[in-house]
């Protein structure tokens, strides 16, 4: 497959005579993609039913005359002020109960039926216009579906569809009760219609009162997101694809995903780092220009699952951004690693956010590919390198992984809703897992929860699953591999309480969480011959074998040949020990890579990245800052 390069692109921002001049400069730069219209509402469609396509048809022109692809976006994150006088009740309100206004973007409801109605109508004109247009060659549905914390409103509109999804759901009053235990401190209803939003109780609200919001709130999220498909899909072949974050769990991705053609995701390496990613203040300064190494390995093969098999990174940061905490610049070298490293992972495509570097509005002070001057700003030679580097690389094939890790949006949901310990976090503990097969030189694959096919694997992880499902369940009984499982995996019924008898119900293994305990993080459980769990512990019995113990004679893992139960959260040495202990067993090579290098096997490539801010030597091979060296594989 050939890979290619893209570029994010707001004509609507520019004077018209800028454009062809830009267009040429995107094909010299070796851009193949260009993604517009996303947030451009107000310039189609200026006052309600007053249509204004005719510029957007020339920049299409423009774009396509120089033999540049065109990804539309939908513009329905960013609807115009009139929208709001239209439907003053189409705002988001937060937890507090406060609507949240007009001036920013992503000001709406996802239950509000007549906004979505509003949005399929411009998606269908668009569809309409553009759907046979030779130069738009794929299509984003809005953008970033929960960015600023968007998936959750408290709107009396969602109260009402949340009452309506109730009843649907649990049919009767009585059923709903006993699902959720509601006898406890008489929580009991006569009616749906009496069910409150999970906000605003005195004390915590009802665990599964506050989860099927959860379930309701993603539901709406697919919803919107297929009305818009459905209008596209009228019109076009072409792929759609919607552009995912990175750590945001509050809607289901496997179901929004299942209706897409190709997942993509917005990648700020250096803006995660700042505020979404646990480091301590030391390591945090050692990537300061560089990212995670892991994080965005993490989500390019969450995507690509998602995606199932097609994916892309649709925004890349090119420079500093404008929102973290704080800003930093990247090291000269990392635009071209962090492109290289998605291609390495199978990415179709990657597009950096944004062409030019905007002078006005929010985003100011956000890197472009060009400075606001138009000159080139340091990225640009970046990607062009890579453009030229790719023309040369043979097919990169993506890779095949012995390990796979489970992910599911459901279990984030319970653990926010009842964590127990303040820092349990599904994501968290997932990525921990994650990181130490990174560690260990792993490719990774990434499942959904109801995955049924195991083939091809040989250890399996599945920590923190709220329950498992039915078809996992079945795959793990014919297992040839080992799966190990835990901790707090299919301890929880489906509607988050205590199943008796107590779980897991592992496939021909007999143990059981008896008690769980979550620790503050200065405190941990030892276990014998070295390692330790921090944050949580469960006490295990049933007369599976103990295959490792705490120090003071607990079981840390018990199981059988082929699914063991991990009964504490592991610190990073430990989580190398016990992945690395069963990669052994089961005859899968692993390395102890120093922090900062990290690798990637594609089909016929080795390629070696250097996140660490000094250079790196890999088998007599010294690989600088920020460098990135691939060599055929064996
Ligand atoms: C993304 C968003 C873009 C832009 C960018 C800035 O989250 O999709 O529109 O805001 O961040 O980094």
């Amino acid at each position: 497959m050939k890979r290619t390069l893209g570029v994010c692109y707001y004509p609507e921002h520019w004077p018209e005579p800028v454009w062809s001049e830009d267009a040429t400069r995107m094909a010299e730069v070796g851009i193949t993609w260009v993604r517009i219209g996303e947030f451009a509402w107000s310039r189609l469609e200026a006052q309600p039913g007053v249509l204004t396509f005719d510029w957007l048809d020339r920049a299409i022109e423009v774009l396509g005359s120089q033999g540049l692809k065109v990804i539309l976006g939908t513009p329905t994150a960013t609807p115009p002020r009139w929208m709001v006088d239209k439907h003053p009740d189409m705002l988001a309100v937060d937890a507090q109960g406060r609507p949240r206004g007009f001036g920013s973007r992503r000001h709406y409801d996802f239950s509000h039926l007549g906004y979505r109605e509003e949005c399929r109508r411009i998606v269908r004109l668009l569809a309409e216009r553009y759907g046979k247009n030779p130069h738009v060659a794929a299509w984003q549905t809005d953008n970033e579906y929960d960015c600023h914390d968007t998936t959750l409103s408290y709107s009396p509109t969602a109260l009402k569809g949340f009452q309506d999804w109730l009843a649907q759901r649990y049919q009767s009053p009585d059923a709903l009760n006993r699902a959720w235990g509601n006898v406890f401190w008489s929580m009991e209803y006569d009616e749906f219609s009496q069910i409150g939003l999970p906000i605003l109780t005195v004390t915590e609200s009802n665990h599964p009162h506050q989860l099927a919001f959860r379930r309701y709130s993603s539901d709406q999220v697919v919803a919107f997101n297929k009305v818009q498909v459905d209008e596209i899909r009228k019109h076009t072949d072409a792929p759609i694809a919607h552009n995912y974050m990175g750590r945001i769990t509050t809607f289901d991705h496997w179901k929004v995903g299942a209706d897409l053609d190709i997942a993509s995701w917005d990648s700020y390496p250096i803006g995660f780092l700042s505020d979404r990613i646990e480091n301590s203040d030391a390591r945090k300064l050692k990537f300061l220009r560089q990212g995670d190494p892991d994080n965005q390995a993490f989500h390019h093969d969450l995507y690509r699952a998602v995606g199932r098999g097609r994916w892309w990174v649709m925004e890349q940061q090119p420079g500093p951004v404008n929102w973290a905490p704080w800003n930093p610049a990247p090291l000269p070298g990392m635009a071209r690693l962090w492109a290289w490293e998605a291609f390495a992972h199978g990415a179709e495509c990657v597009s950096y956010f944004r062409w030019r570097q905007a002078p006005f509005a929010q985003e100011q002070m956000h890197a472009g590919l060009l400075r606001p001057d138009s000159v080139p700003a340091p990225a640009y030679a970046e990607a062009q390198q890579v453009a030229w580097e790719l023309a040369d690389m043979p097919d990169v094939q993506r890779g095949k992984a012995h390990v796979a890790l489970v992910f599911d949006y459901e279990s984030a949901w319970a653990w926010d809703v009842q964590p127990q310990g303040r820092d349990f976090e599904f994501w968290r503990l997932a990525f921990a897992a994650y990181r130490a097969c990174r560690r260990l030189g792993l490719n990774v694959d990434i499942l959904p929860p109801d995955c049924a096919d195991l083939s091809g694997y040989k250890l399996v992880l599945a920590p923190g699953l709220m329950r498992l499902s039915d078809p996992l369940r079945a795959a793990l009984a014919t297992f040839e591999g080992i799966a190990l499982v835990g901790p707090r995996t299919d301890t929880k019924s489906d509607e988050l309480s205590i199943p008796v008898p107590l779980g897991p119900d592992l496939p021909d293994c007999d143990v059981q969480v008896v008690l769980a305990e979550s620790l503050p993080p200065n405190a941990k459980v030892k276990l014998q011959g070295g390692g330790r769990f921090r944050h949580w512990f469960e006490h295990l019995e049933g007369s599976a074998t103990v295959h490792m113990s705490t120090k003071d004679g607990h079981p840390a893992i018990m199981g059988n040949d082929h699914i063991r139960y991990l009964a504490g959260w592991p610190d990073d040495d430990t989580f190398d020990r016990i992945i690395g202990y069963h990669c052994d067993i089961l005859d899968i090579p692993t390395m102890t890579l120093p922090d900062g290098l990290r690798i990637r096997d594609t089909d016929t490539h080795r390629f070696v990245f250097n996140y660490a801010p000094d250079s790196q030597d890999w088998n007599g091979t010294s690989i600088p800052a920020a460098g990135v060296h691939w060599e055929p594989l064996e």
